[in-house]
């Protein structure tokens, strides 16, 4: 395709590489990410998810070799042969990564009667597909695939096929499916213990091919589009992170009462059904921040309406239910009812803000209202259209957009390849737009709420593609009441986190099937560590609110939602600390023991941030498990305070209302008091949880302050508080220092526990003060 090396120019970063059949363009994006394009649809790149590429201005050598262009940056040696074949070297030489020479030869499918399985109806005999725009890689030894998005199947990926193609499949997500509601075409490989990227930024229907069809290589290909892909070099998996998140964006800090227990089902409608749930919650003294109003709210399912008969005074009902500290967040999807005198399917015909068929007129498929057309949302005007109207929800004093259906949906059969968008200009078929119609509208919506309220957007969606963590949340769509799901949930969104989605979760309880209440206990201590915490079910399924089953279920909930209620400030400094980092909330092990090969593969255990270590209960019937405590660490078992080497594996005896939860030795951890709702109570005292170091050693840690809403903490309007806890043989000492004083309304004064040993003494700004110790906590 591309024939030999005939020349090559440098311009500032880039190299233009001429080959006999071919031009293509290697950037130097940093010393640790390399951009490879060659312009085999468009001449430009036109990137849906890097907005604002940042050059590093960095030194690189470029030169023509007997063979071989050879660049080398201060990190990487990549030496680029005929046909565009590249090898990546480490600065010590070491290989990293190399393309595979050979044609791919798929394994041989024997057998004699593919006709015959498939009758029964087996799904046998597929062809490897072969794509306009593909890399065959190498397969070294020692090698683990991580990321790839919301998939099904286990925490490595090697030895599996997926496809990116945004799906929405109501059948029992299994790993046979390979493709689910995102597509994020970025992986992680992870060899001999260093770590490398790839982000293969092209929106048509991809494939991976992280090894199934031959164990001698890996690919990745499209059906059209440019060859545009990053190799980003860590050798952390947490830099790999940073580079990747470099380009497509980090996930921004959220309204802090985003993070508190958020309860939805399709059905909650009339308003009275609404309030029954806010009393039940408040009665019964389980926090709640959010309630959720599927379809039902709406006129006909109309999106940007409300059914009058439902919902009579629906905006006294918004009001008054953020009084008793509910936010209220709606659902909308992207099907405007093709319906005259309604006023977003005239504003949109009139000023062809629809997609069309190949001839210009308006497309037409079936969603929930009946006939409806797909507003154009790669168009920007459209999607001003769009943000604009957010504001009729905002006037309802709705706090909050949850995006659906927007792979995009359609109950009539796919859409065709041929339905034509705006593109901004640079029309585009489905077969383009289908994997970024869910970016494209929740960057409609983030932008539309931002502009109305100037607070942070809450935005929920469905659909995503690499880049949208920059907009909006996502869930992991429709889950089952399963065991086998609330199981795959735990390695789904570490690699979703490692897809830099951090915001993410899954419908707790399930959402299709009947959940029981021993899942919905396990599932709640489960949903109590992901970041987006919301209980949803069918229409239809047995309810599942929090006390939905007996009172022993009842309290379990109340137990992990109040949890989840005090570790609100160290979620929101996970927060912190991934928009800055890129890092996720949910980790794998390895993230922070890339070391400890025994982390590589462990799918039912995760990090919640760096300190905590989570080992929830995925089976039934199940009431002890073991958990793989990783090297180089002490950890202290939440609720006995027993302490544990790192480097072992350990049984721990997990009755039904215990979630094996593991403390990092020398953590210390900011708590809240448990309240009602996020902003119920004036936090003038932080509590910090403290598990001391070893002696003679200390920590530290960090903790962000701000007012928990707007957009000032980038105008530097935030605290920071740096406390050092130093362990020594009197006792420990603790040192408090406000490095960052920039938010009014900074805390009172704080709260010491600390596990195990006495204080000996704290210093603030340096200086011994006095503190009094009442049940087991030093008050200043
Ligand atoms: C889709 C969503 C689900 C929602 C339902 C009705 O199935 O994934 O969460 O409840 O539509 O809107």
């Amino acid at each position: 395709m591309f024939g030999k090396i005939k020349r090559f120019q440098q311009e500032d970063n880039k190299i233009f590489i001429e080959f006999e059949e071919k031009k293509v363009t290697v950037e130097v994006i940093t010393p640790f990410i390399i951009n490879f394009f060659a312009p085999i649809k468009r001449e430009q790149r036109l990137s849906k998810a890097v907005e604002n590429l940042k050059i590093q201005e960095c030194s690189f050598n470029v030169e023509m070799k007997k063979e071989s262009i050879e660049i080398t940056t201060d990190e990487l040696q990549i030496y680029i042969f005929d046909n565009f074949k590249v090898d990546i070297y480490d600065n010590e030489g070491n290989v990293l990564c190399q393309d595979y020479r050979y044609d791919r030869e798929p394994f041989v499918r024997r057998g004699n009667g593919a006709d015959l399985a498939a009758a029964e109806g087996h799904k046998v005999g597929e062809e490897s597909g072969k794509y306009t725009v593909e890399v065959v890689k190498k397969m070294e030894d020692d090698m683990f695939f991580y990321g790839l998005g919301e998939k099904t199947g286990h925490l490595n990926k090697k030895g599996y096929h997926y496809k990116m193609w945004n799906t929405d499949d109501p059948r029992p997500h299994v790993e046979s499916h390979e493709a689910l509601y995102k597509s994020i075409p970025f992986f992680i490989a992870l060899k001999q213990k260093k770590a490398f990227g790839i982000f293969f930024d092209n929106t048509f229907e991809s494939h991976f091919d992280m090894g199934k069809e031959n164990s001698d290589y890996y690919y990745f290909g499209a059906v059209d589009g440019n060859l545009d892909y990053y190799f980003i070099y860590g050798p952390s998996i947490k830099e790999v992170l940073g580079g990747y998140t470099h380009l497509t964006g980090k996930t921004p800090m959220p309204q802090l009462w985003t993070l508190g227990y958020q309860q939805s089902r399709w059905s909650y409608a009339p308003d009275s059904r609404v309030w029954e749930l806010a009393d039940n919650f408040r009665k019964r003294d389980i926090p709640c921040d959010v309630l959720h109003l599927d379809i039902d709210y709406m006129d006909g399912y109309r999106v940007f309406t409300w059914d009058n008969e439902k919902f009579p005074n629906h905006e006294a009902t918004v009001g008054k239910l953020k009084e008793k500290g509910f936010k209220v967040v709606t659902i909308i999807d992207p099907g405007v009812k093709k319906d005259k005198g309604y006023n977003i399917y005239d504003e949109g015909i009139k000023n062809n803000y629809f997609a069309t068929d190949k001839d210009g007129v308006p497309y037409v498929n079936k969603v929930w209202p009946g006939d409806s057309l797909y507003p154009d949302f790669a168009n920007e005007r459209v999607r001003k259209w769009w943000s604009e109207n957010q504001k009729i929800m905002m006037d309802s004093g709705v706090s909050g957009i949850w995006n659906d259906m927007n792979e995009p949906a359609s109950f009539n059969g796919p859409l065709p390849d041929d339905v034509m968008f705006n593109n901004d200009g640079v029309v585009a078929d489905h077969r383009e737009i289908h994997n970024v119609y869910g970016h494209y509208m929740s960057k409609a919506t983030y932008e539309g709420i931002k502009k109305c309220t100037g607070k942070r957007p809450f935005v929920i969606t469905r659909a995503c593609y690499a880049g949208t963590q920059k907009y909006s949340t996502v869930w992991t769509g429709d889950n089952q009441s399963f065991w086998e799901h609330l199981r795959m949930s735990v390695p789904m969104l570490m690699n979703l986190g490692l897809s830099g989605m951090s915001f993410c979760g899954t419908d707790v309880g399930g959402f299709s099937f009947d959940c029981t209440a021993e899942l919905l206990s396990r599932w709640v201590q489960m949903g109590c560590f992901t970041p987006l915490f919301r209980n949803h079910a069918c229409s239809n399924t047995r309810d599942h609110e929090p006390w939905a089953f007996d009172s022993a279920t009842e309290e379990i909930n109340r137990k992990y939602i109040k949890l989840r209620y005090k570790l609100i400030p160290y979620i929101y400094d996970l927060m912190w600390e991934g928009e800055n980092t890129g890092l996720p909330i949910i980790r794998p092990l390895m993230l922070h023991y890339q070391e400890d090969a025994k982390t590589y593969e462990i799918n039912d255990e995760f990090l919640f941030g760096k300190n905590i270590l989570v080992a929830p209960i995925l089976e039934q019937g199940k009431t002890a498990r073991m958990v793989y405590l990783p090297e180089g660490d002490c950890w202290i078992d939440y609720w006995t305070k027993e302490v544990f080497e790192g480097g072992q594996y350990i049984i721990k005896e997990a009755p039904l209302d215990v979630c094996p939860i593991y403390i990092k030795e020398g953590s210390i951890l900011p708590n809240y008091p448990v309240q009602n709702y996020i902003g119920e109570k004036e936090i003038e005292a932080l509590t910090l949880d403290i598990y001391p170091p070893k002696e003679g050693t200390e920590v530290k840690y960090v903790h962000y302050q701000d007012d928990g809403e707007s957009f000032e903490y980038q105008n530097g309007e935030f605290n920071l508080y740096e406390f050092t806890v130093r362990r020594e043989a009197k006792g420990i000492v603790i040192d408090i220092h406000n490095t960052h004083k920039k938010y009014r309304n900074a805390y009172k004064g704080f709260k010491f526990k600390v596990n195990g040993i006495q204080i000996s003494e704290i210093l603030v700004e340096g200086k011994s003060v006095n503190f009094s110790i009442k049940d087991g906590v030093a008050e200043l």
